[in-house]
């Protein structure tokens, strides 16, 4: 009797106990706007941003209704307008290109390498077609972040870094989000931390914090933050930057503090089930483990392996096999999109070229997430039956 995997892997774990008292607080009070507050009180949307920028080591944070709209604001938060072009990359998800398209502005994508990263040399041969690169840590995979600054610094691009799936993660002792001149994050239940929907924003720069902060919805009401420039930098922007509404509310800051002050040993509990996944699987034949760097520190809330150059057919075979024995997986290369996966080729407003590595590549990806209410044997479990059925499929071919 082969065995079936019975859990779920769309189900996140509970909202904390304490996040919960938290967000009944607010309910209780009924102060949900942002800048609702009483008399002397600090609203939780001020404390959140407080709180992330010290944890990020930024000097500047603001709190945002999703990763999406983070994106697209430090997209208007850097001058991106109609006409521009910005590079990003080729694997990543519809928010991305979205977001750029959002502005105006037209994405170049640049090509995808077997690590599942931008690929530095042909990110170096497009520098010269946009100024800004917006940089997707496309699950979780970081690329050599000190190279990329490099070829960004040298090229006067500004980096914006799409951390969606890398809430928590680092290169060579610097957080993610912290190489470019923003970083965004999302706070949607299927990322790091879980508010339904949210974003973040992390910024060094003083007058990108102020427009973004404009940008949001702040009215005049700036003084109101706690991790944002003083007035003076306001008075520079604020006649000139759009509202365009999108702030976070109280509840949902509520529930985001206490889980961001237990980030690390989430991503300690997703790192455990990602190496259970990736012993499993290691040294299937036919199948590639993406191999991750020293330098990196990464969160496993997915896992991504390659049937690399396999037929159509067959990597279909193996997604119905395990998905017969209830385990879930997704493929970049199927020829329409389905749920959440999308291609470069999906987003036809886009009017890109083929990218002949990248649809290789592509081709190849099968996805998994890795939701933390699996234990280590869910985990040990899912490997065996993907193992079991990849080999089977190979060695039929
Ligand atoms: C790579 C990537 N970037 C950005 C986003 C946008 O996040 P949100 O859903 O919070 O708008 C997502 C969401 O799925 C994503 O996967």
């Amino acid at each position: 009797m082969s065995e079936i995997f019975s859990g779920s892997f769309t189900q996140q774990e509970p909202i904390p106990e304490d996040a919960i008292e938290a967000a009944l607080a607010v309910l209780r009070h009924g102060r949900l706007h942002r800048y609702n507050v009483a008399a002397g009180e600090v609203g939780e949307v001020a404390l959140l941003e407080q709180e992330f920028a010290a944890q990020m080591g930024a000097r500047y944070c603001l709190a945002v209704a999703s990763g999406g709209y983070a994106l697209a604001t430090a997209l208007r938060a850097v001058g991106v307008g109609h006409s521009d072009t910005v590079l990003t990359n080729a694997f990543t998800l519809a928010p991305v290109p979205g977001a750029i398209a959002a502005v105006g502005a037209r994405p170049v994508f640049v090509e995808v390498t077997e690590d599942l990263t931008i690929d530095l040399e042909d990110l170096a041969a497009k520098a010269r077609q946009a100024k800004v690169l917006m940089l997707s840590h496309m699950r979780g995979h970081l690329c050599d972040m000190d190279r990329l600054m490099e070829i960004c610094d040298a090229a006067g691009i500004t980096v914006i870094e799409d951390c969606a799936h890398t809430m928590g993660a680092s290169w060579n002792g610097v957080k993610s989000g912290r190489h470019g001149a923003i970083g965004c994050y999302s706070c949607q239940t299927y990322k790091h931390v879980n508010a339904g929907e949210g974003g973040l924003l992390i910024t060094d720069d003083e007058e990108i914090a102020a427009r973004a902060i404009m940008l949001s919805g702040s009215y005049m009401l700036y003084g109101r933050h706690l991790a944002a420039p003083g007035p003076e930098v306001f008075e520079r922007v604020k006649y000139e930057t759009p509202n365009i509404s999108g702030r976070m509310d109280n509840l949902r800051a509520a529930i985001l503090r206490p889980q961001l002050r237990n980030l690390d040993a989430q991503v300690a509990r997703w790192n455990e089930r990602y190496r259970t996944l990736e012993d499993g699987l290691r040294g299937t034949p036919g199948l590639t483990v993406v191999e991750r760097p020293a330098a990196e520190v990464y969160v496993g809330s997915s896992f991504q392996f390659l049937l690399l150059d396999w037929a159509e057919g067959a990597v279909q075979a193996v997604l119905d096999r395990c998905a017969a024995r209830g385990v879930e997986l997704k493929w970049f290369g199927v020829p329409e999109p389905v749920a959440f996966t999308s291609r470069y080729d999906s987003w036809r407003y886009a009017d890109t070229p083929r990218l002949p590595q990248s649809d290789r590549i592509l081709a190849g990806i099968i996805d998994m997430r890795v939701p933390l209410t699996f234990s280590l044997e869910d985990c040990a479990q899912i490997a065996r039956i993907i193992r079991a059925e990849a080999s089977a499929v190979y060695q039929s071919g």
